[in-house]
């Protein structure tokens, strides 16, 4: 079984584009991004790493930093750097962790035999200051992820850390959210003194918190 919602994630010491890092210490006390992605010199992967790249300050506005990995070696990402940087126009700027011995990939669960036994799956993994699993999400080799989803998400998740609040189906910025439903009215008097719109007692909607 692989990390699940609320796993404090596995320390390591890692090899990276950037240099060796120590994960936890790489987290600080933010946010962190991981996710994997197959093999270097392929096509989906160079979309994506180029995609990442050309949204780091997005990530960065969030106080999430991002870094990748494969079961390739860094000497190859760094190869590989070069024709993500000419197709993608954008160059690498963030870590990429070089795990050509699958121990990191396997510690978190990223390969999955029946899919593919040697290669990683596009794994992500939301991770908070705290260190915890805060959003898993798997996708095959084939499908390329959306980074408008996964910034989604980590605003829904910042929202939720900060002020107590969800987000409904297909919520985006600006949208109304919910109040949790382990707030007591009580106490969501004192954090949302403008009041709620009260469909059901538990679902209790209010404007979007801002700040
Ligand atoms: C790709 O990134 O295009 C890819 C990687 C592994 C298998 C299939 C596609």
């Amino acid at each position: 079984m692989g990390l699940q919602l609320g796993d404090t994630v596995p320390d390591f010491d890692a090899d990276t584009t950037q240099g060796p890092i120590r994960f936890h210490e790489f987290i600080g006390d933010g946010w962190a991004l991981l996710f994997s992605h197959p093999k270097d010199f392929t096509p989906v992967c160079t979309t994506e790493l180029g995609a990442f790249a050309k949204r780091k300050a997005e990530f960065d506005k969030r106080g999430v930093k991002i870094i990748g990995l494969s079961v390739d070696p860094v000497a190859d990402h760094k190869r590989w750097a070069e024709d993500i940087r000419e197709t993608q126009g954008t160059a690498l700027n963030f870590p990429v962790i070089g795990d050509a011995d699958r121990k990191i990939a396997d510690t978190y669960g990223m390969i999955h035999p029946k899919a593919n036994d040697t290669l990683t799956v596009r794994s992500v993994f939301v991770i908070g200051p705290d260190k915890k699993v805060k959003l898993t999400l798997t996708y095959p080799a084939s499908t390329g992820r959306n980074v408008d989803e996964i910034l989604r998400v980590i605003d829904s998740l910042q929202l939720t850390a900060k002020h107590q609040v969800a987000t409904p189906v297909d919520w985006k910025q600006g949208g109304d959210v919910i109040i949790v439903p382990s707030l007591s009215d009580d106490e969501a008097k004192k954090r949302f003194p403008q009041g709620w719109k009260s469909l059901k007692p538990y679902l209790r909607v209010v404007a979007q918190p801002r700040g």
